[in-house]
C-alpha cells in the first residue's frame, strides 16, 4: 500500500499533479490551496490555507499526523506577474514591492512548506519532493536577461533547495529533492507569454503532471538537488 501524497498550490499544474497522483493509488492525496478546484473534490482531501505561518504549521501537522508515511510532496506555488506589475525588462523597472512579493511567493513560501513537513519527511522511506522551479532560474542558461525578479526568485529557490538537499543527507539519506522545470505549460501563469511558442512546445497541464509523477517514481537518490526538466534532462545551475 502506498503512503500519502501532498500537493501545495492548486493552479493549472498543481491541480493536474493532484489528479495524476490520485490515479496512482496513494492512500491519501492532500491538496492545499487558497481555493481548490471543485472537480478535484471527490478524489483528494482539500485544505484551505491563507499561507500564513500558523496556517502552514497547523495544516502540515494535521496531514503529518494522519496514518501512513509521506511519500510525495509537490510544491507548485509561483507568480510571474500580477496586479500592477509585469516581468521587468530593464533595471529602471525594478520595484522593491514587486521584488518582495515575487520572492515571497516563489522562494520563501515553498521553503516554509518544505520546512513544515521536515519531520514527516525525515521519518519516511524514500520520500520524493518536487518544487516547481523554472529553466529561467538557471544562471548559466541566462543569455537573454530580463524577468529579473522571476528569474532571481527561482535561482534563489534552487539554492535553498540545494541547502535542503544537503540537510536531508543528514536527516534522511533515502530522500530526494527535485527542482522541476515543466516546460511552457498552458496555464494562467503562461497565458500572456504564449505567443510565439510553437503548438508542439506548449504542453497541457495533464501531460506535464504525468511526466512529473513518473519522474518522481524513477528518480534515484542522488544526495544533491536534481534540477530537471519535464523530459528528465538536467539543467545547469
Ligand atoms: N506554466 C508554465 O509555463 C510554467 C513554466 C515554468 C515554471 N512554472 C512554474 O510552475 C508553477 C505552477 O504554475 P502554473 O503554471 O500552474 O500557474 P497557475 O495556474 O497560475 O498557478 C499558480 C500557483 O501559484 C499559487 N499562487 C498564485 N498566487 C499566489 C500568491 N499570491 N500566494 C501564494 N500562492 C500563489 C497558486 O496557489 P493557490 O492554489 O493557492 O491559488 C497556484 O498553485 C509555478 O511555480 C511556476 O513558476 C510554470
Amino acid at each position: 500500500m502506498k503512503g500519502k501524497a501532498v500537493v501545495v498550490g492548486a493552479g493549472g499544474i498543481g491541480t493536474a499533479v493532484a489528479s495524476a497522483l490520485a490515479d496512482q493509488g496513494y492512500s491519501e492525496v492532500h491538496v492545499v490551496s487558497r481555493g481548490v478546484e471543485t472537480h478535484l473534490l471527490s478524489k483528494v482531501c482539500t485544505w484551505c490555507s491563507d499561507y500564513s505561518d500558523p496556517s502552514i504549521e497547523s495544516i502540515a501537522r494535521a496531514i503529518s499526523e494522519r496514518p501512513g508515511t509521506l511519500e510525495r510532496l509537490v510544491i507548485t506555488n509561483g507568480i510571474l506577474q500580477g496586479d500592477g506589475y509585469r516581468p521587468e525588462r530593464a533595471l529602471r523597472q525594478l520595484s522593491r514591492a514587486t521584488m518582495a512579493q515575487i520572492f515571497d511567493v516563489n522562494t520563501i513560501l515553498p521553503m516554509l512548506w518544505l520546512g513544515a513537513f521536515h519531520e514527516a519527511l525525515r521519518q519516511a522511506d524514500k520520500p520524493r519532493m518536487a518544487v516547481l522551479s523554472a529553466r529561467v532560474g538557471s544562471i548559466e542558461d541566462n543569455h537573454l536577461g530580463g524577468w529579473y525578479s522571476y528569474r532571481a526568485s527561482k535561482a534563489a529557490l534552487n539554492m535553498m533547495l540545494q541547502c535542503a538537499s544537503v540537510e536531508f543527507g543528514r536527516l534522511n539519506k533515502s530522500a530526494q529533492l527535485v527542482a522541476f522545470h515543466p516546460g511552457t505549460v498552458d496555464t494562467t501563469l503562461s497565458k500572456p507569454f504564449q505567443r510565439g511558442v510553437p503548438e508542439s512546445k506548449l504542453f497541457t497541464p495533464n501531460f506535464v503532471a504525468k511526466r512529473l509523477v513518473a519522474l518522481l517514481d524513477d528518480v534515484p537518490t542522488a544526495e544533491r538537488l536534481l534540477y530537471l526538466d519535464w523530459d528528465g534532462k538536467p539543467i545547469p545551475f
